[in-house]
């Protein structure tokens, strides 16, 4: 077996692949040699990012589709198995996020959540499982500390990435027998992101997130990308089911009292409306 984070000649997939993590995620593997495609809606997103992949000397591609349409998704990710064939390497991270609380949104609001994470989740994978390599290909959702620890304004979020999580659980399961690895990435606090700007939206807040990882400091998109490569790679070839957290320890802190800081936040947010 060759253990290798080489991924020349391999078919890198990532869904929501056009800004923030994601996009470090598939440029990452890209500067490892994948041929790498992304996806999201905003078409100008995928053409700059198609861009910068290839300006790693990767052979890059994109589409256009919104995760909660499971046709537009089925039509994208065949157009890459047409022009490259099977897919070694699936990450699937499209998410929304906004703080509020359970009284301060519409169910509308909640539900657009679960339809871009949950759904929008459920439907890269029915979509992708056809042009998945089996044996050998390794799936990775990208989940969030949400999932498994509530936070005021973030009922929405839980929900969804909980769901997520099961659905990797599940997956390891029926698709094991197909040779295929399904695998959970937990983020911490990752700088320099839309989801950090709208968790903690000022420049203080940021410092104190940061100082609350045991590591002390915030992570970056190549972390969250190693931690991809591992399990897109044969290093990773006995892992499967894992919900693996890639946060300085965050989590096991309890999220270092972000819970109580987003209920201050929730709460003057919403008492300004
Ligand atoms: C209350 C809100 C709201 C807010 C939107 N809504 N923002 N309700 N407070 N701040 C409501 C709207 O009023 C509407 O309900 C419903 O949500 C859908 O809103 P739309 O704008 O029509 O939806 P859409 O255009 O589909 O946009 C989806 C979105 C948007 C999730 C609302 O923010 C988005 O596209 N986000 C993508 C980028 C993103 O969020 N990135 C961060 C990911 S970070 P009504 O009832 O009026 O119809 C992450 C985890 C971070 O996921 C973890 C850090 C530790
Ligand atoms: P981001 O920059 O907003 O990335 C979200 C990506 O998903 C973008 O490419 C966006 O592009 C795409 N997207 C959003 N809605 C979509 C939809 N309906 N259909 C298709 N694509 C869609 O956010 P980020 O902060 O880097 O977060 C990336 C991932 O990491 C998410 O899964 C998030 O939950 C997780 N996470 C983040 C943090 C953090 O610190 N930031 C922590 C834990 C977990 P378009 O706008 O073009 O659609």
């Amino acid at each position: 077996m060759s253990l290798t984070l080489d991924f020349t000649g391999r078919n890198v997939v990532v869904v929501g692949g056009t800004s923030g993590i994601n996009r470090g995620i598939a440029e990452l593997f890209a500067r490892h040699g994948a041929r790498v495609a992304v996806a999201s809606r905003k078409a100008e997103k995928v053409a700059d990012t198609v861009a910068a992949l290839e300006g790693h000397g990767a052979e890059a591609m994109g589409f256009v589709a919104d995760v909660r349409d499971m046709g537009a998704v089925e039509a994208g990710l065949k157009t890459v198995h047409d022009a490259w064939g099977d897919f070694d390497v699936l990450v699937s991270g499209a998410a929304g996020n906004f703080p509020a609380s359970v009284n301060g949104m519409s169910a509308n609001a909640f539900r657009s959540v679960v339809d871009i994470d949950l759904m929008g989740t459920l439907h890269v994978m029915k979509a992708s499982f056809p042009f998945l390599r089996k044996p050998g290909a390794s799936v990775v959702n990208i989940s969030a500390p949400q999932a498994f620890l509530p936070m005021p304004g973030q009922a929405h979020v839980s929900a969804a990435k909980a769901g997520v999580d099961m659905i990797t659980r599940t997956l390891a399961i029926e698709w094991g027998a197909h040779g295929v690895r399904v695998n959970s990435v937990v983020p911490g606090p990752i700088g320099g992101t839309e989801g950090m700007a709208r968790l903690a939206p000022t420049p203080e807040a940021i410092g104190k997130v940061a100082a609350s990882v045991p590591l002390g400091r915030l992570g970056t998109p190549d972390d969250i990308g190693h931690a991809c490569m591992f399990l897109g790679s044969d290093l990773g070839a006995y892992v499967s089911g894992a919900v693996l957290p890639v946060d300085g320890g965050w989590a096991q802190s309890g999220c270092g009292g972000m819970g109580a800081f987003l209920g201050k936040l929730v709460q003057q947010l919403e008492g300004q409306r």
